[in-house]
């Protein structure tokens, strides 16, 4: 069966077991790459295609979404819909090759470093400002950032669960692991996250990853295009920051304030951009919950232009204030959200285990990259989680985890405030394993946060300045801290240790 358009022959083909929706789309796309439909092209009516192809108006309804969110496809309302006039001859190319499709093109989105009102993060070394290296890995140190309490986890009944598990002779093991994860984790997976953070979704929504920053990685090569442009928080997770410009995605700083990221900052700095990368629950680095208002407006601008917001819910199960916001992808029901939790701060980090749901029109492209990507994470630590989850020992080490938190947030809080006194102002976290204080400006002007973060690192401490944390760098005007985990302070002794160590960093 062929439609009209001499240059856009497409064949269904009943009896192969790709569904004809996505049969629609690689048409298009061996189209588009062949050159046949040229950028601006009108492709057919959505009813006359099913006519043509005797298929339901829904299927190549679904089709053209998918060719439109890949970035293919322009839909003009009335007018019709269009082969995507600013797609670029590097991005046909890809498709031809059969390479990465969709994945970023590094050496094209390069040349774009440094437009208006954009900044591409290039690598730390040339952002303007000191920064202090991120070591996080290797012994853990005095309130690192992040850091769940390691004293706490219950090694015993990790141990003979992992140790069942690598006895039980179970051959599949042994071999390669799924690449979109384990499948009864997953399945515990959607199951906990229905039930904790109002998020709907089926286990083949869910991707197991070994941490947050592989997520975005495997998302953007699923998702984004050369030349993406991303709203990134204003102080927003610096080492998401610095992954992100190995990517050379062209981040669009947005304001954070007590409600969250600004919404209306963003669209009037770059309304057109692709992605938004938020922190909902907990603003990395400040704690601040995103207001239901700013949530529907996130929600309203990512509907209107068939745009991607990227959730991170790093730590929302820890909350010690009133009752948790649900997640914003249970308000999602344009399902333009991609959720990313981590196994990092309820478990360990160690582990490197962590997962995005992701959208059902994205599973199939999400599935190709994450098999073409890696080869999966260990079965023999997801197969043990999944055990872990299943005997009830998670629910119950998050509570215990949310109780002993609460305690340990409040001894850190008092240490600093009798240590520093006026110049430091300290406000308990309302939720997380980490937050952000702030130093009251000096005599002689701000303080140099990144000086004291570096005696504080010399002191054997792994608290990291607040103003690395924000877009353009230290200038007068940027806020002026600290960023802690608090997750491992034991008792007042220890947080009025730590915090006499800090305050001896503070004037050098
Ligand atoms: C803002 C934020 N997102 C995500 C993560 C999780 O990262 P990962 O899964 O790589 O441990 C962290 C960890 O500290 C974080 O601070």
């Amino acid at each position: 069966m062929t439609v009209r358009n001499p240059r856009l022959a497409i064949e269904i083909d009943r009896q192969k077991p790709l569904p004809i929706y996505q049969q629609i789309c690689e048409r298009f796309r061996t189209a588009i790459a062949a050159g046949h439909l040229r950028p601006g092209d009108r492709v057919p009516a959505l009813r006359g295609l099913a006519t043509q192809l005797n298929t339901a108006r829904g299927t190549v309804e679904l089709a053209y979404t998918i060719l439109v969110d890949e970035g293919y496809l322009q839909m003009r309302g009335a007018a019709g819909t269009f082969v995507s006039p600013s797609l670029s001859a590097s991005q046909m190319q890809a498709v031809a090759a059969g390479g990465r499709r969709n994945a970023p093109d590094v050496s094209s989105l390069k040349d774009a470093v440094g437009e208006k009102e954009t900044y591409t993060t290039p690598n730390v070394s040339t952002a303007r400002q000191p920064v202090i290296a991120v070591a996080l890995s290797g012994e853990p140190r005095p309130l690192q950032p992040g850091l769940p309490a390691l004293d706490a986890f219950p090694r015993k009944i990790w141990s003979r669960i992992v140790s069942r598990r690598a006895r039980g002779g179970e051959r599949a093991l042994l071999a390669y692991p799924d690449p979109a994860g384990y499948l009864p984790l997953r399945q515990h997976i959607a199951t906990y996250l229905g039930l904790s953070r109002g998020v709907t979704c089926l286990p083949h929504q869910v991707f197991i990853t070994s941490g947050y920053r592989a997520t975005l990685e495997l998302v953007l090569r699923s998702l984004a295009s050369p030349g993406d442009r991303m709203w990134f928080e204003d102080p927003g997770y610096l080492l998401a920051r610095n992954f992100l410009a190995e990517t050379g995605m062209q981040l669009v700083p947005v304001p954070v304030d007590e409600e969250g990221i600004d919404v209306e900052r963003g669209i009037e700095r770059e309304r057109e951009a692709r992605f938004a990368l938020v922190t909902p629950s907990h603003q990395s680095p400040l704690g601040y919950t995103l207001s239901l208002a700013r949530r529907m407006a996130l929600l309203n601008w990512a509907e209107a232009g068939s745009r991607w917001i990227i959730e991170d819910d790093y730590d929302s199960e820890f909350r010690y204030l009133g009752r948790p916001l649900p997640a914003l992808k249970s308000l999602d029901r344009q399902d333009r959200v991609l959720y990313c939790g981590t196994f990092s701060k309820v478990m360990f980090p160690g582990l490197r285990l962590a997962y995005t749901v992701v959208p059902e029109r994205a599973v199939e492209r999400v599935g190709r990259v994450a098999c073409s990507m890696n080869a999966g994470a260990p079965t023999l630590f997801q197969s043990a989680l999944a055990d872990f989850i299943e005997q009830g020992h998670f629910a119950r080490h998050v509570k215990r985890m949310r109780a002993l938190y609460g305690q340990r947030r409040l001894l850190i809080a008092q240490a600093l405030k009798q240590a520093f006194g006026e110049r430091l102002t300290v406000e308990l976290p309302p939720g997380g394993i980490q937050f952000a204080v702030h130093f009251a400006e000096a005599a002689h002007g701000p303080v140099d946060d990144v000086a004291v973060a570096s005696r504080a690192r010399d002191a054997g401490l792994a608290v990291l300045p607040l103003s690395n944390w924000y877009a353009h760098g230290r200038i007068r005007d940027t806020p002026r801290g600290l960023v802690m985990g608090f997750a491992n302070i034991t008792d007042t002794k220890e947080a009025d240790r730590l915090a006499r160590t800090l305050r001896a960093c503070l004037d050098g």
